[in-house]
């Protein structure tokens, strides 16, 4: 019976699951630990619009639980010794130096989030993998975990573990929803105590078919499949939408078509500027070394491809509307709508948008960028520079209105639901003629752009002439 849990890494994924399980199991203690100060301190922030993510839903989920059975400290050491079971929650990039760099995984907070477990632990402690992670990672933990009672650590002698896979499925914008109505829960282990311990408490919300058991590679490796077939299916509707606009044919058209086919489904078929998010990318890289590592190169191939059309897909984007506008963008001030990598979320990693606004600075475009939920801080460090004026700069600015002032061209990149609600006769009046909307997410209401006189470019729409 687990009465205490310690979550290692406060993120995206960290915060709002444990902000779940409190809420679902009232009799557990949920101590969510960060080495970084700054995040605890968002998380214990007083005011519930300040917390370190923006989750529709989860700051009413914190405001109940927090204090009573859901805490936030940078005390790791002490959450951990007094945890029956530790989530590792931490970050996993992609290595950026050494054997394996731009496709492996760096697992150095891996590796320093399990030595902290082992120093710290007390009892049998089941340890929990999180964080996606490549395949047969559970092992080093085992062993960093394994290697402890033969060091002179005291107390270190009734110190045993347990090590579980359960990858989260969660994506990002509807994480609340998601964690609590998942489709399934998977648990990957070999120790059938431990993996009805954890059985246990997603029984509390989770109907018991929806709770899957398996080993632990097959956990492992399950994670990085579902999202190499998911980042699969944006990269094939994007191949198609460049193939609908050549050709005069409409890639949501085509969507609603082959979505219809029930052995291929309606979801996850929006073409657009192409995926972004922290997982798709580095799982596919992560699929990649592995293949490599195991000499299946045609396999590997296979999957790079995808990631290889996403990169053009952004390369793409910025290169039409540099075409659009004349073949230069110097000195033009083009606005720039939503610059996370997908509406209802404040996270950038790996956004399109970082890629798109890079090139068009590199062309000496003056952005005039509006996000709800992106911090300037977050624009200056993805795009390089701080803010600025003249050519080859950028600005936040609040509202549409004023990324439209004085521009030629409008970039829409983030799916946001007020991107949907433009006055565009409001915004066309304070454009510069010819004044274009480029609208990489077909989210616009492009007829109303252009009865406002605006020329209008859609992704995956072909032209009729
Ligand atoms: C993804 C997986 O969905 C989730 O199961 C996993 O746990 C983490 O990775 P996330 O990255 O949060 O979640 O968001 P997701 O909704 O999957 O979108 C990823 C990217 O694909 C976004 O940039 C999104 O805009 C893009 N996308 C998604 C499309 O371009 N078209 C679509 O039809 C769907
Ligand atoms: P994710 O999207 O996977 O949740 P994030 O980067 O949002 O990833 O969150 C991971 C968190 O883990 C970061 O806040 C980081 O500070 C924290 N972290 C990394 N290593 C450790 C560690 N050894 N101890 C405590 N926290 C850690």
């Amino acid at each position: 019976m687990i009465r205490s849990i310690c979550c290692i890494g406060a993120g995206y994924v960290g915060g709002p699951t444990m902000a779940v399980i409190a809420d679902r199991c009232p009799g557990i203690q949920v101590t969510v630990v960060d080495l970084n100060a700054e995040r605890i301190a968002a998380w214990n922030a007083p005011d519930l619009s300040q917390l370190p993510i923006y989750e529709p839903g989860l700051d009413a989920l914190v405001g109940r639980a927090r204090g009573r059975n859901l805490h936030f400290t940078t005390a790791v050491e002490a959450a951990i010794a007094g945890a029956d079971m530790v989530f590792l929650s931490v970050n996993t990039p992609t290595k950026t130096k050494g054997v394996g760099a731009g496709q492996a995984s760096d697992l150095r907070w891996i590796e320093a989030s399990a030595r902290q477990v082992a120093a710290s632990a007390q009892g049998h402690t089941i340890v929990v993998e999180k964080s996606t992670l490549p395949v047969r990672t559970a092992e080093t933990v085992q062993t960093i975990l394994n290697a402890v009672p033969l060091s002179s650590v005291p107390g270190a002698e009734g110190k045993t573990f347990s090590v579980l896979s359960n990858p989260e499925f969660l994506a990002e914008g509807t994480a609340i929803a998601d964690l609590q109505a998942p489709d399934r829960v998977l648990i990957g282990g070999e120790d059938p105590a431990a993996i009805e311990a954890l059985a246990a408490i997603y029984g509390q919300w989770v109907p018991a078919e929806r709770i899957l058991r398996t080993n632990l590679w097959s956990s492992e490796l399950s994670k990085l499949t579902a999202n190499a077939f998911l980042a699969q299916r944006i990269s094939s509707i994007n191949a198609i939408a460049a193939l609908c606009e050549a050709t005069g044919a409409d890639v949501g058209e085509v969507a609603k078509a082959i979505g219809a086919d029930s052995r291929i489904g309606a979801k996850f078929l929006k073409a657009g500027p192409g995926f972004g998010g922290s997982c798709f990318q580095k799982d596919i890289l992560n699929l990649v070394y592995l293949c490599g590592h195991y000499g299946l190169h045609e396999v590997a191939a296979y999957w790079q491809q995808v990631v290889a059309l996403n990169r053009w897909q952004q390369q793409r984007i910025a290169r039409l509307v540099v075409n659009r506008l004349f073949g230069t963008v110097s000195g033009k001030r083009i606005g720039v709508l939503g610059f996370a990598f997908k509406a209802d979320t404040n996270d950038t990693r790996e956004s399109p948008a970082i890629r798109i606004c890079r090139d068009l600075l590199e062309e000496g475009a003056v952005l005039q960028i509006v996000d709800p939920k992106v911090s300037e801080r977050q624009l200056a460090q993805d795009l390089g520079q701080p803010a600025g004026a003249g050519e080859g700069s950028w600005q936040q600015v609040a509202e549409v209105q004023q990324a439209a002032s004085g521009a030629d061209a409008l970039v829409l990149l983030t799916e946001w639901q007020a991107f949907a609600e433009i006055d565009w006769a409001a915004v066309a009046a304070v454009m510069r003629r010819p004044a274009w909307l480029f609208d990489a997410r077909a989210k616009a209401d492009a007829a109303a752009a252009r009865a406002a006189g605006l020329q209008v470019w859609r992704v995956g729409e072909g032209a009729d002439d």
